[in-house]
């Protein structure tokens, strides 16, 4: 039932191109993922991935989301520095036929985030159904470097599916119940990979420098990438904008909600070959995520500057502040199972971990336990600064290993007010791995 892998062209989601209004409707459609079969989706206007939409830096805007699905919902911008009221707290839900708008500021660099569904409890499966999508960030640094552009700068989604004889999206959820059965713990996972919501698509390119875009959008797959036959991976961006300078890479490990802007550089092989983007993390079907077929010359007046942007490094002894975070399976009883837990304590709206100052900079030690967790934080930007791991730029996403230990900078700056910071493998936000904090 899963097509031959490379034979599906890549699609690239709808740009909403600037202005500063926006309206978007989340609903349930029928769309045709796996050829000659139907999927029920739900999407930003009833499309996977959404509408990309494009802003400029400074620039606020305002969306209109109308939730014409049967189910409360609501939209958080991952990685935007956004007031509180406006950030999709997980229980400050859009009902069914109502609509919400969403201000956004915007006072942050050119970079790559992305729109999603955060209904506390029901993150999970209401991703998994479609509910995601770009939000691209530019400004007039970036719009300065000799950076592949139009249709050589690409948006690429990876997120892996599972799915029934009739194409329907399988997720083990209970029905109407929060979170997953004691099997999936460690989350949920599918034997498909999709970009931009095709199987394993392939596209054309010519012999020139393309910028791709990467997002890891899965509830609980990571991926480590590279290319067969291997080039390097030039990577010029992180979560939350440009690297101070380009980065070079043989493959590139990306966990959940992660971006890695990157250049590849096509003209390094023949017209007429194909290279494949693989995962070196996967086996059976998850080890291909798509193909590029080299169809042509080109002429390219591209190249990656050796310096990008400026990167003001936080050091330590800025930090007023330090605080430890344990992320482990030893949470209460949820259902009959153990929960994941933020230092022992399952999420509730009421209890506040931390209570930062606005405009502070504090040092949190992260750990996770039991399996791999990669942490994101709202609102507040932040630098890993473990020796040992590449110049990472401004973050907000940090992957961490079992027993792994993270030490980061953050910056808490823009607005006041309760903000979550949670796991982002999406089974385990939804098994209340997520805790607040307070900026005062
Ligand atoms: Cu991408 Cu709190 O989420
Ligand atoms: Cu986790």
């Amino acid at each position: 039932k899963l097509p031959e892998p490379f034979t599906v062209p890549l699609p690239i989601p709808a740009v909403l191109k600037p202005t500063d209004r926006h309206n978007l409707t989340q609903r349930a459609a029928q769309v045709e993922i796996l050829p000659g079969l139907k999927t029920q989706i739900w999407g930003y206007d009833g499309t996977f991935p959404g509408p990309t939409i494009e802003s400029r830096r400074g620039q606020q805007i305002v969306v209109r989301h109308r939730n014409a699905l049967a189910v409360p919902v609501v939209v958080h911008l991952h990685g935007g520095r956004t007031p509180a009221d406006s950030d999709g707290y997980p229980t400050d839900t859009i009902a069914p036929g109502r609509s919400r708008d969403y201000t956004y500021p915007l006072d942050q660099p050119a970079t790559t985030l992305w729109y999603h569904d955060h209904t506390m409890d029901f993150t999970g499966p209401q991703v998994y159904r479609g509910l995601a999508g770009f939000h691209l960030i530019r400004d007039d640094v970036e719009d300065g470097l000799p950076l592949p552009r139009g249709e050589r700068e690409i948006p690429l989604m990876i997120a892996d599916r599972a799915f029934g004889e009739d194409g329907a999206f399988l997720y083990p959820s209970m029905d109407g119940m929060p979170g997953v059965t004691s099997e999936f713990m460690s989350g949920v996972l599918g034997d498909c990979i999709l970009v931009n919501g095709a199987p394993w698509p392939v596209l054309e390119v010519s012999a020139t420098r393309y910028r791709f875009r990467i997002l890891n959008a899965s509830n609980a797959r990571r991926y480590k990438l590279k290319l067969d036959p291997p080039a390097p991976i030039v990577q010029i961006g992180s979560d939350l904008g440009l690297l101070a300078a380009p980065v070079e890479h043989d493959d590139l490990t990306i966990a959940q909600a992660e971006r890695f802007d990157v250049v590849i550089d096509f003209s390094r092989y023949d017209v007429g070959q194909s290279v494949t983007l693989t995962n070196r993390l996967g086996s059976g079907g998850t080890k291909n995520v798509m193909r590029f077929v080299v169809a042509r010359k080109g002429s390219d007046d591209s190249r990656i500057p050796d310096q990008l942007a400026e990167i003001e490094p936080l050091s330590r002894s800025q930090a007023v502040v330090q605080r430890q975070f344990v992320f482990a399976r030893n949470g209460p009883s949820h259902h009959g199972t153990t929960t994941w837990a933020v230092n022992g304590q399952a999420f509730a709206p009421d209890t506040i971990l931390a209570e930062p100052a606005l405009g502070s900079v504090e040092l949190w030690k992260l750990r996770a336990q039991n399996v791999p967790h990669p942490i994101h934080i709202h609102l507040a930007p932040f630098q890993v600064q473990d020796p040992g791991r590449t110049a990472t730029g401004w973050k907000d996403t940090v992957d961490l290993s079992s027993g792994d230990e993270a030490e980061v900078l953050l910056r808490f700056d823009g607005y006041r007010g309760k903000y979550v910071f949670h796991c982002h493998n999406l089974e385990h936000e939804d098994m209340m791995m997520m805790a607040n904090f307070r900026v005062q």
